[in-house]
């Protein structure tokens, strides 16, 4: 398959708003999908990305705000005039057609010739790792190949815009890993303008070029997968990409691009990529980037273990200190400290971000 590059075309939301009735599910968020890039809406149930991803495909019409595809203003063209695809969760393949017709539907939807639309459909099973499954009908697959076969359909019609919900959700772990990997990969090697829904933070990190995290039909944050992950700009956003360790601190100084953070009775000396001008801060420090230590130091905190867990690759504390508790992975040791040991937690600077407290204005 080969693409005609007039074809790619951006994303772009202008204080786009979604109502229904009293329920506002999306609050007039602007954000660009520059060509050929995957971007990711990340966030908890009920944040509004499914319905932004219907307002793209134009299944669902915007309240206010303007809505751009190539840069043509699309928001009151209906979903069959718009060069859109979607994937969806259920892949919502036709139960009694084989995998063959069930790809080259849409193709014959649009009106391509029965032998050139076969040749297509053979050409994107091929894509997708199924070639030779054409005669067999969606109940003789596996979850993973009838997701493979909803991938090819949508990658047929060669679309403006691809668009997945959730797409791998009905997978196991394993196969999630594989799917994810052959999706980013055909992405971009088809160079496809892609929005991709998903509530699984290291999912977000592993396909995205950048990543929009909403809560409660806003964007959180956007930015790329190394921006969320080293600069949550929020105690949610931090939260969200799996910085679970919140603790209250003060900031006592700054000069000279560097920041002087305490918690309880830990001194850290942070550069000043702190995204926070207040002075009372949440503290969000990775499990991954605590230590235990035996000797005191003034970017230590005292601790003592409440929990040691050993699971093969890692070991897992969770430790009681002044600041409150914590919860450390650490795949650098084999011998756990025992509960009840009295210690000290190290920091690897990497590991922490300073975030307003919550109710306060970064
Ligand atoms: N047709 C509708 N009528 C009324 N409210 C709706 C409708 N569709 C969605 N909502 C509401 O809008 C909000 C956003 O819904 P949306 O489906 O976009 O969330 P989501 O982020 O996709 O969540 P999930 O991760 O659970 O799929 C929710 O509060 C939902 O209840
Ligand atoms: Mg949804």
């Amino acid at each position: 398959m080969t693409r005609t590059d007039q074809k790619i075309g951006g994303v772009e939301f202008r204080s786009v708003s979604r109502r229904y009735g009293k329920v506002t599910a999306v609050d007039a968020i602007s954000f660009k999908v520059e060509p050929g890039t995957l971007v990711t809406l990340l966030g908890p149930s009920g944040c509004g990305k499914t319905t932004t991803l219907r307002m793209i495909a134009g299944l669902e019409a915007a309240s206010e705000g303007q809505i751009l595809i190539g840069g043509r203003d699309v928001t009151l063209l209906p979903a069959t005039d718009r060069d859109v695809t979607m994937v969806f969760q259920s892949y919502a393949l036709f139960p009694h057609m084989n995998v063959l017709d069930n790809v080259a539907f849409g193709l014959e939807v649009s009106g391509v010739p029965k032998v050139q639309r076969e040749e297509q459909a053979m050409a994107g099973l091929a894509m997708v790792g199924l070639a030779g499954f054409e005669t067999r009908l969606p109940s003789e697959l596996s979850g993973g190949q009838q997701q493979r076969v909803a991938v090819a359909r949508a990658l047929v019609l060669e679309p403006e815009v691809l668009l997945f919900d959730e797409p791998l959700s009905n997978l196991d772990a394993k196969l999630r890993r594989k799917m994810r990997d052959d999706i980013r990969e055909l992405q971009s090697k088809l160079g496809l303008t892609s929005v991709y829904v998903t509530h699984d933070q290291e999912e977000a990190l592993a396909v995205s070029d950048r990543i929009i995290v909403m809560n409660r039909a806003v964007i959180a944050q956007e930015g790329t997968p190394a921006d969320l992950y080293r600069r949550p700009v929020s105690r949610f956003v931090a939260d969200f990409m799996g910085i679970s360790n919140l603790l209250d601190g003060t900031v006592t100084r700054r000069a000279e691009g560097r920041v002087t953070a305490h918690f309880g009775e830990a001194v850290l000396d942070l550069p000043e990529t702190a995204i926070t001008r207040a002075d009372e801060i949440t503290v969000a420090i990775r499990p991954q980037a605590i230590r235990l230590a035996t000797e005191p130091g003034p970017d230590r905190l005292p601790v003592t273990v409440r929990k040691a867990t050993y699971l093969g690759s890692h070991l897992e504390y969770v430790l009681d200190s002044s600041a409150g508790e914590l919860f450390v992975v650490d795949p650098t040791s084999e011998t756990p400290v025992p509960p009840g040991s009295s210690a000290w937690a190290t920091f690897r600077h990497e590991g922490v971000a300073l975030v307003p407290r919550d109710g306060q204005v970064a």
